[in-house]
C-alpha cells in the first residue's frame, strides 16, 4: 500500500534525469502574431476542435516560442506590453520564451534597420540607450515572474543594425551596440539569458565568414559577450539555400568559434507555384513540410560537439499572409480557415 507512491516517486526522479541526460533540442515557432491575430477574430482548429494555437503547438511537441519586439510600433503590436502577455500565457503551458530584439519602431531585417524615434544616433549615447532599454526590457520580463530564457540582440543584422550609425560601413559601431546590448541583458539578470546573435542567409559561408570576421576583429564584442549564433534558412531566396551548404557552414563557423549554433528562423511551402525553391526533391506540401524541419533537426543533431541546439518555425498561424515574405502561396502549418495541417506535428 505505501510502496506505490514510493514507486511512482522514483520512476518520476528516473524520468527527469533521463530526460535531462538525452539532449533535447529547443523546438520552436515564432508566433509574433498570434496575439494579434487572435484580437482580429482568427479562430484555430486540430481536426474540428477549436484550441489556442500555442496549446496546439505545445502538445504537437514543441518546447519554445519566439516572439519579436519592436521599441514603440504606432499601433502597440510587438510593443513590451504585448510581449509580456504573450510570455504568461507560454510560461503557463511550460513554453520557453525566446524574445527577438528588433531596435525598431516596425520591422529590422537585411533591408531596414531604422533606429527608433527620439533615440540618439551618435555612438556613446545610442550605446548607453541599447544598454539601458535592453536591461529595462529583460528586467520586465524577470519582474513579472516570466523571465525569458533566450535573447536575441538585434534581427537579421548581416547588414548591421540601427542605421546609419551601426551600418557595415563602420564595424567598430556595429560591436560597440552589440557590447552595449549583450551587457543589457547580462546585467538585467541573474540566471542569464542566452545570448544569440541572428544573421540571415545562414548557408552562405562567405557571408557569415564576412559578419563574423569583421565584428569580431573589432576586440570591442567579445567570444564571451553571447552564447549562440542564430541563422536564417529560407528555401525560397535562391538555390544556395540548400542542406549541404548549410551543414558546410555551420561545421564552418562551429570549427572557427566553438559557439553553439540555432536555426533562428525557416519555413517551408505547402502551396507554391512560380519559384525555385533550394531542396527540388523535397515535395510542395504539409508532408514536405516536416521532411524540410526533420531534415533540419538531423543536421543541427550530426554537428559536433552537440553544437546544433534547435529550430524555429517562422509565423506559421499567420492567416492572411500565408506567403510569409516569399512569393509561394502559402508557408503556414494551418489552411486558411485555422485548420491545422499534418507538419504542426512536425516535432513530434
Ligand atoms: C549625448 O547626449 C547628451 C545629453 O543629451 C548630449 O549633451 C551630448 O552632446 C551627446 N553626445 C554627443 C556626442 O552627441
Ligand atoms: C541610461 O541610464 C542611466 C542610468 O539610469 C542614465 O544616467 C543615462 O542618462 C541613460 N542614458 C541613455 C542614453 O538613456
Amino acid at each position: 500500500m505505501f510502496g506505490l507512491p514510493k514507486a511512482i516517486a522514483v520512476t518520476q526522479i528516473l524520468a527527469c534525469l533521463l530526460s535531462k541526460a538525452s539532449a533535447t533540442l529547443y523546438l520552436g515557432h515564432d508566433i509574433s502574431s498570434l496575439p494579434m491575430l487572435e484580437a482580429a477574430g482568427q479562430k484555430y482548429y486540430v481536426s474540428g476542435t477549436q484550441k489556442k494555437f500555442d496549446a496546439i503547438i505545445q502538445s504537437a511537441g514543441a518546447n519554445y516560442i519566439r516572439s519579436r519586439i519592436w521599441v514603440n510600433p504606432s499601433n502597440g503590436d510587438y510593443n513590451l506590453a504585448y510581449n509580456l502577455a504573450l510570455a504568461k500565457r507560454a510560461k503557463a503551458l511550460g513554453l520557453k520564451f525566446y524574445l527577438d530584439f528588433h531596435y525598431s519602431d516596425t520591422w529590422a531585417d537585411p533591408a531596414h534597420q531604422t533606429i527608433p524615434a527620439g533615440w540618439p544616433s551618435d555612438i556613446t549615447n545610442l550605446s548607453w540607450e541599447v544598454y539601458n532599454y535592453t536591461k529595462s526590457v529583460v528586467t520586465s520580463f524577470k519582474s513579472q515572474g516570466t523571465p525569458v530564457d533566450m535573447v536575441a540582440i538585434g534581427n537579421e543584422i548581416t547588414n548591421g543594425l540601427l542605421w546609419p550609425t551601426g551600418s557595415t560601413s563602420n564595424w567598430a559601431n556595429i560591436a560597440s551596440i552589440l557590447h552595449s546590448a549583450a551587457w543589457g541583458v547580462k546585467d538585467a539578470s541573474t540566471t542569464q539569458p542566452l545570448i544569440v546573435v541572428h544573421t540571415d542567409n545562414g548557408w552562405n559561408q562567405a557571408t557569415q565568414t564576412w559578419f563574423y570576421s569583421n565584428l569580431m576583429a573589432q576586440g570591442t564584442f567579445l567570444s564571451t559577450d553571447f552564447d549562440i549564433m542564430g541563422f536564417s534558412f529560407y528555401p525560397f531566396y535562391g538555390t544556395g539555400a540548400t542542406l549541404a551548404n548549410l551543414k558546410a557552414t555551420l561545421n564552418y563557423m562551429i570549427s572557427t568559434y566553438g559557439k553553439d549554433v540555432i536555426i533562428a528562423e525557416t519555413d517551408f511551402p505547402n502551396s507554391c507555384s512560380g519559384v525555385t525553391l533550394s531542396e527540388s526533391s523535397i515535395p510542395i506540401s504539409a508532408a514536405g513540410q516536416t521532411t524540410w524541419a526533420k531534415d533540419i533537426v538531423s543536421l543541427l543533431e550530426g554537428l559536433p560537439n552537440s553544437h546544433g541546439k534547435g529550430v524555429f518555425y517562422w509565423e506559421p498561424a499567420w492567416v492572411g499572409n500565408a506567403g510569409l515574405g516569399s512569393a509561394c502561396t502559402s508557408a503556414l502549418l494551418v489552411d486558411s480557415s485555422g485548420n491545422t495541417l499534418s507538419s504542426i506535428n512536425m516535432y513530434a
